[in-house]
């Protein structure tokens, strides 16, 4: 007998097959049980009916525990009722390991206790879902810089220099040496774009920073970009038919998970290339203009003026040309004005806030070395960064999106920590 997966029966209709399994739940009656059914692949409902099976099968399925390992041998039938749209008449039950006191049962527990218990957690059905959305973002991201002429480069983890500010870098010993978990992969990536042209990684990055919102997270995922011979604009396009892909994708391929998380797709179909651009000068005007009297030119965005400013747009929005002095020492200036840099932000709609930072970077070798020293950095650790802007310098660009905001936004996550397998959090690094 074939053995396939929960995923896979929809080919095989009307067949008997086996599949490998746990139970998520049960309900039984004198005469019936139904089994629900996990396999990693999807869940499915296993129905067990008494005068169908033998009477060691019926007794099986009455006294098997939540989280019961079973191999289960059944026909697949069509079930218009259940959104997967299958079944599985159940004809023999074989156990392979028993769950007794599965701590986590379908009633209500409290998040620190599920974050306790994380490694079990990750089984459950709304969890499951995050993570396929997680897989199918990630899956999208190859698929979308391999079609557009991007080759990955890994960046290093362990290295001796800061591209996003030295307040927020996890230190450790190399040896005799000191070093920091990247906490960006960028300045590796500009040298990989000379070298390559136009790249892409895809990393874990570290910000030892004191931050316990719904949307940080001390170790997070980059999908970091960069390309030569790419100005801003031509960056903030690649970024907003990039992130439209993405969405797409989601919604092609993960609709049942969708439904899952009760996510009101709507928005999400709204979400295609371009998206509107508004420039920090009106986006503090805009502020103003809906009360933030506070704010102030030269002042950062918090959590509050970022949602204001998505609400005024129904799809992600570019805030472009920062402040210098609140963006990092690599960013290109205005060519018109000396206050601001080419960068942006791209802000997710429904609060969820900044899931991309960018810019063009300094591509003036004068410049850069004077950043470097306004900015306070020690100049012989970027001495190799320096070089790029040596030996043939030229223009380019490239941005970092955060993958857990962007997964927590496409889901409708409430926050970040669902949005990882193995959140570390402030105060967080069990499991
Ligand atoms: O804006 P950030 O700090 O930009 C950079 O690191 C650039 N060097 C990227 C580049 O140009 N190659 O971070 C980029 C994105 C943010 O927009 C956000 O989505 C995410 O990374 N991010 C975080 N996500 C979760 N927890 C945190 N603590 C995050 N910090 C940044
Ligand atoms: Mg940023």
């Amino acid at each position: 007998m074939e053995k396939i997966t929960i995923q896979d029966m929809p080919k095989h209709v009307g067949e008997t097959v086996k599949i490998g399994a746990w139970l998520a739940n049960k309900r039984s009656s004198g005469k019936i049980a139904f089994l629900q059914l996990r396999d990693g692949s999807g869940f499915v409902q296993g129905v067990v009916v008494k005068a169908n099976v033998s009477e060691e099968t019926f007794a099986t399925a009455k006294s098997i525990h939540q989280e019961t390992s079973l191999y289960i041998t059944g026909e697949v039938t069509e079930d218009t009722r259940s959104s997967f749209g299958y079944e599985l008449q159940v004809k023999e039950i074989e156990v392979i390991a028993e769950s007794h006191d599965y701590p986590i049962t379908p009633k209500e527990h409290g998040v620190e206790f599920l974050m306790d218990h994380r490694h079990l957690w990750l089984r459950s059905k709304k969890q499951h879902a995050n993570m396929k959305v997680r897989n199918e973002i990630i899956r999208a991201t190859y698929e979308f810089f391999n079609n557009n002429g991007f080759a990955k480069v890994d960046p290093p983890i362990l290295t001796g220099s800061a591209p996003e500010g030295t307040s927020e870098l996890f230190h450790t010993k190399y040896f005799d040496q000191d070093a920091y978990l990247s906490q960006s992969g960028q300045l590796y990536m500009e040298a990989a774009a000379m070298a390559l042209g136009k790249v892409f990684s895809f990393g874990p990055t570290f910000r030892a920073e004191k931050s316990k919102t719904r949307r940080h997270l001390i170790e997070f995922w980059m999908i970091e970009p960069e390309m030569a011979f790419v100005e801003h604009d031509e960056s903030l396009e690649i970024q907003e038919q990039y992130v439209s892909y993405i969405v797409q994708s989601v919604l092609k391929k993960c609709k049942l998970e969708l439904e899952i998380l009760g996510r009101d797709t709507s928005k999400l179909e709204k979400v295609q290339a371009p998206f509107p651009r508004i420039s920090y000068d009106d986006a503090i005007d805009l502020l103003h203009e809906k009360g933030f009297d506070d704010i102030q030119w030269g002042d950062d965005f918090g959590a509050p003026h970022e949602t204001a400013i998505a609400e005024h747009f129904d799809k992600p929005v570019f805030i472009t040309c920062y402040p210098v002095g609140i963006k990092p020492f690599y960013m290109q200036p205005h060519p018109d004005r000396d206050d601001v840099v080419l960068c942006a932000d791209l802000i997710a709609p429904e609060g969820y806030g900044e899931i991309i930072g960018g810019s063009e970077r300094i591509w003036d070798y004068d410049l850069m070395k004077k950043r470097i020293a306004d900015y306070g950095l020690d100049e012989e650790a970027y001495a190799w960064y320096l070089d790029l802007r040596k030996y043939g310098s030229v223009p380019h660009s490239g941005f970092g999106l955060g993958l857990e905001r962007t997964v927590a936004w496409i889901t409708g996550a409430e926050h970040v920590r669902e949005t990882i397998p193995f959140p570390r959090l402030l105060n967080r690094i069990y499991p």
